[in-house]
C-alpha cells in the first residue's frame, strides 16, 4: 500500500501528535507497511484490543547479552508481569493479582487519598510552582506503595526504582542500553525487597496489597516468587507514571480551556465525566503493540501470523467517526466511552484507583486553588512514544479566590 504517512517518531510528534493523528485518520482502512500493520481507526483498535488472535509482544532479546550485562532481573520480571503475557497464563495470572487487588482494595483507599491529597495542596507556596513534582508525581507513587504496604520509610527508595523501570516497560526514547541497565539494577533490588518481604507477611500477615498477593490462591495454585515480584513491580510502576500524566495533562487541557474550567468549578457533579473526557481528550497511553499469534482479519487488515500491529490508541480516542468534534474538549460530552485504559483481556487492572485518584486529585485542586494559570515557560514531554506525559507543569498558584 502506498499511503503518504506524517512524519512520525520523532520530538515533535511526542509534543504534538494530533495533527499526525488527523492525517492518519483521515487514510480509509489500515495501514500496511514495512511488514507492520498501523491501526489508528476506533473500531479497529478496540477489535485488536479484544481478538485472541493478536498476543501482547514478547522481548526479542540476545541471552549472551543479557548474561554479558546481568539483564536477568528485568528481563525475568518482564516475562511474567501478566501485561506480557497471553493465555493460558495471562488468565491465571490476572485472576491471582485480581484476588488481592479488589475494587474494595481501593474503596479502602478513598479517605487515605483524600488527605495525602490536602496534604499535598497544603505544602504547595503560593507564586510559580511545578505541578508534577510537587502533585501529580508523588501522589499515585504513595498511593500504591501505601496499598502494598510498604513502610513511609521506604518510599524515596520506591521513587527511585520505580522510574527506570517505568521507562524500560514504556519504551523510553533515551538510548536503549542506558534505560535497560538502570531498570535491571532497579529489579534486582526492587525483587530482593519484595522476596524478603513477602516471607515476612506469610509469617506475620499485615492488611496490605502485598500480604494479599502472598496468600493469594485459586484452586491450589498460587504466584511464584518470581511472579509475586514481577507483579508487585508491575502493580507499582503502572500505576504512577500514568496517573500521573492523567493529573498532568488533564489540569493542562482545562487550563488551556477555561470555559471548560469555569463548568467544573460551578458544578463539581460534572467530575466524572470530566475525568473521562480529559482520558480521551490527552491520552496517558497513547500507544501499545500486538503480534499476531494466528493469521488475522481486523477491519480492513489482513494480519499474517507473526506480523507487528501497532496501536495508536490516542489517535483512536480523537476518531471522527466514533467522536463528534473529536478535538474538541467537552467535559459534558454524551457518550464518553474511551480506550485509554484498554479494553478486552488486558483492560486496565488499575483503572478504578487511577480513576479516584485522578477525581479527587483533579478536584480538590480545582476547588482549593480556583487561580491556577499557565506561566510562559514552555512545555517539555517526556521522550516517549507510549506515554504521554509533560516534564513539568509550571503553573502559577494564588489562593483564596
Ligand atoms: C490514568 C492512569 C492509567 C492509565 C491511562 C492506564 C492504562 C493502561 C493500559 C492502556 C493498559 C493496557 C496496555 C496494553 O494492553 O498493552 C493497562 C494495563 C494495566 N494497568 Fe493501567 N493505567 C493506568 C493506571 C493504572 C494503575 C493506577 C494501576 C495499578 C495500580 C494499573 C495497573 C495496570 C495493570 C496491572 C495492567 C495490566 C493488565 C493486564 O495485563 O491484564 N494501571 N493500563
Amino acid at each position: 500500500m502506498n499511503q503518504s504517512l506524517p512524519d512520525m517518531w520523532n520530538q515533535q510528534f511526542i509534543n504534538d501528535p494530533y495533527p499526525a493523528y488527523r492525517q492518519l485518520l483521515a487514510i480509509e482502512g489500515a495501514i500496511h507497511t514495512e511488514g507492520v500493520w498501523m491501526l489508528c481507526h476506533h473500531a479497529d483498535v478496540q477489535a485488536a484490543l479484544r481478538h485472541p488472535g493478536l498476543g501482547t509482544t514478547q522481548l526479542d532479546v540476545d541471552a549472551a547479552l543479557v548474561a554479558q550485562y546481568g539483564l536477568e532481573p528485568i528481563v525475568n520480571a518482564r516475562r511474567h508481569m501478566m501485561l506480557f503475557t497471553n493465555p493460558p497464563d495471562h488468565t491465571r495470572l490476572r485472576g491471582l493479582v485480581s484476588r488481592a487487588f479488589t475494587p474494595r482494595a481501593v474503596d479502602r483507599m478513598r479517605t487515605a487519598i483524600e488527605h495525602l491529597v490536602l496534604q499535598l495542596l497544603d505544602e504547595l507556596d503560593d507564586g510559580h510552582i511545578d505541578l508534577i513534582s510537587r502533585f501529580a508525581y508523588p501522589l499515585p507513587v504513595t498511593v500504591i506503595a501505601t496499598m502494598l504496604g510498604i513502610p513511609h520509610d521506604d518510599l524515596e527508595l520506591f521513587r527511585r526504582w520505580s522510574q527506570p523501570i517505568a521507562a524500560f516497560i514504556a519504551g523510553s526514547t533515551e538510548t536503549e542500553a542506558d534505560v535497560w541497565l538502570r531498570a535491571s539494577d532497579a529489579a534486582r533490588e526492587m525483587a530482593g525487597y519484595f522476596i524478603v518481604e513477602a516471607r515476612r507477611r506469610r509469617a506475620a500477615p499485615g492488611d496490605d496489597l502485598l500480604t494479599a498477593l502472598a496468600q493469594a490462591e485459586d484452586g491450589g495454585d498460587r504466584l511464584s516468587a518470581d511472579e509475586l515480584v514481577a507483579n508487585a513491580i508491575l502493580l507499582l510502576v503502572a500505576g504512577h507514571e500514568t496517573t500521573t500524566n492523567l493529573i498532568g495533562n488533564g489540569m493542562l487541557s482545562l487550563l488551556r480551556h477555561p470555559q471548560q474550567l469555569a463548568l467544573l468549578q460551578q458544578d463539581p457533579t460534572l467530575l466524572g465525566n470530566a475525568v473521562e473526557e480529559l482520558l480521551r481528550y490527552d491520552s496517558p497511553v497513547q500507544y501499545t503493540e500486538r503480534i499476531a499469534l494466528q493469521d488475522t482479519t481486523i477491519g480492513t487488515a489482513m494480519i499474517a501470523e507473526g506480523e507487528t500491529v501497532q496501536l495508536f490508541i490516542g489517535a483512536a480516542n480523537r476518531d471522527p467517526q466514533r467522536y463528534p468534534d473529536p478535538d474538541i474538549l467537552d467535559v459534558q460530552r454524551a457518550d464518553v466511552r474511551h480506550l485509554a485504559f484498554a479494553h478486552g483481556a488486558h483492560f486496565c487492572l488499575g483503572a478504578p484507583l487511577a480513576r479516584l485518584e485522578a477525581r479527587i486529585a483533579i478536584g480538590a485542586l480545582l476547588e482549593r486553588a480556583p487561580r491556577l494559570a499557565l506561566t510562559d515557560e514552555p512545555l517539555v514531554w517526556r521522550p516517549n512514544f507510549a506515554l504521554r506525559g509533560l516534564v513539568r507543569l509550571p503553573l502559577v498558584i494564588g489562593r483564596g479566590g
